[in-house]
């Protein structure tokens, strides 16, 4: 049997009382990841300071995000945050020559373009484009140090073409970022294809919570970073306890920074373990069929969809989002908006039903369909 849909959704014990289709807010609780935290203060309970056992789980987790993005544990770093996560990188480039301009998209999540903009308090110019590789192409040239990129839209769920726009970057030599955190976990994204840094977190399609992050680099890239935002975690050697230099690790733990988030990282190894073993291919291809369900009944409905979805977000258009959520919170469905739109998000453990009583929900608040 599939080990999707019906067959793992006991796991998640939100299904017992509600229509979960809130996953890129926050994905669902499991079974799993609740005892991850158990385990953890069972642990401290029992042996104290578990110092040594919670650095290896620190490892776990970096070869996990590896593993999921295929690259090596040395070329993750791991943060607590998205934010955290780009902060550190952009503090190991320069806007003081001729590559000062940062190109974002219409469609990043805001911190990516308040840290953007924050940089120029150190000489960068930021370029703001449409998503398409197209408006990437008029607007990359030798003079970008970097190209920021969003694979899924948070506000209309439609994926980049990321591999396009690498091709860019890579032709005028820019470094490129994708911010993966709205496609991790649902859709397969691999370092190689879609970036020279890819970041994400646990919080969404990797079921876990929030204070847990990664940078995962393209192989050879970290040593010709210098990161100043960095942490003793960051440092060759963490348990020289030097004060005398800034000696940066020579992977890409030199973009890690302080004590590790330990309990966040048993409940994200858990979450990613779970998206692992069910596999990220079988996880599309059962959110594809869920999504055409969707997207065919909201055409019956005459509703209208912010952008053709291509992965696990449809963003349904309404004349009062947040009267729409409020609606559907009556009906014991968790959904969210943004930007006028009501947001269904659909993982591996969203079924059929799940799909027929969105549509059901939505069919009563015809008035609030745009
Ligand atoms: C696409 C995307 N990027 C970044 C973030 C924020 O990440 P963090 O809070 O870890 O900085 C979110 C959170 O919703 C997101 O959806």
């Amino acid at each position: 049997m599939s080990a999707v849909g019906e067959a793992i959704r006991e796991r998640f014990p939100v299904f017992r009382d509600k229509v979960y289709v809130n996953s890129c807010s926050q994905g669902a609780l499991s079974d799993a990841v609740r005892a991850a935290y158990g385990e953890y203060l069972a642990g401290w309970d029992a042996h104290g300071a578990e110092w040594e056992h919670w650095v290896e789980r620190s490892e776990a987790a970096r070869a996990a995000f590896a593993n999921l993005l295929g690259v090596r544990p040395d070329d993750v770093a791991i943060q607590t945050s998205v934010s955290a996560a780009v902060s550190a990188l952009v503090s190991a480039l320069r806007f003081d020559g001729i590559r000062n301009r940062i190109v974002i998209s219409e469609h990043e999540f805001p911190t990516i373009g308040q840290i953007a903009h924050a940089q120029e308090l150190r000489g960068a110019e930021v370029v703001h484009v449409a998503s398409e590789p197209e408006a990437y192409a008029a607007a990359v040239d030798e003079r970008t140090g970097l190209v920021c990129a969003t694979f899924v839209s948070y506000r209309t769920g439609a994926v980049h073409d990321v591999e396009a726009i690498y091709g860019i970057a890579r032709k005028h030599g820019a470094l490129m970022l994708v911010d993966g955190y709205q496609g991790v976990g649902a859709l397969p994204l691999r370092v190689a294809e879609a970036g020279d840094v890819v970041v994400g977190g646990t919080v969404k399609y990797l079921l876990a919570s929030a204070g847990l992050a990664f940078l995962a680099c393209r192989p050879g890239l970290v040593t010709e970073l210098l990161p100043t935002q960095t942490g003793w975690f960051a440092d060759e050697n963490v348990f020289d306890m030097q004060i005398e230099r800034y000696r940066p690790h020579a992977s890409a733990r030199r973009f890690d920074a302080g004590t590790p988030p330990v309990p966040n990282i048993y409940a994200g190894l858990a979450g990613v373990d779970l998206i692992a073993e069910v596999g990220v291919p079988q996880i599309q291809a059962h959110v594809r069929a869920l999504v055409a369900q969707l997207c065919t009944g909201l055409d019956e409905l005459g509703a209208s969809v912010a952008a053709p979805p291509g992965g696990p977000l449809v963003c349904i258009r309404s004349t009062d989002a947040p009267a729409l959520v409020a609606a559907f919170a009556r009906d014991g469905i968790v959904a969210s908006e943004r930007d006028s739109n009501l947001r269904v998000s659909l993982h591996l453990y969203n079924t059929e039903d799940d799909v027929d009583a969105v549509l059901a929900a939505a069919a009563r608040q015809r008035e609030l369909l745009a």
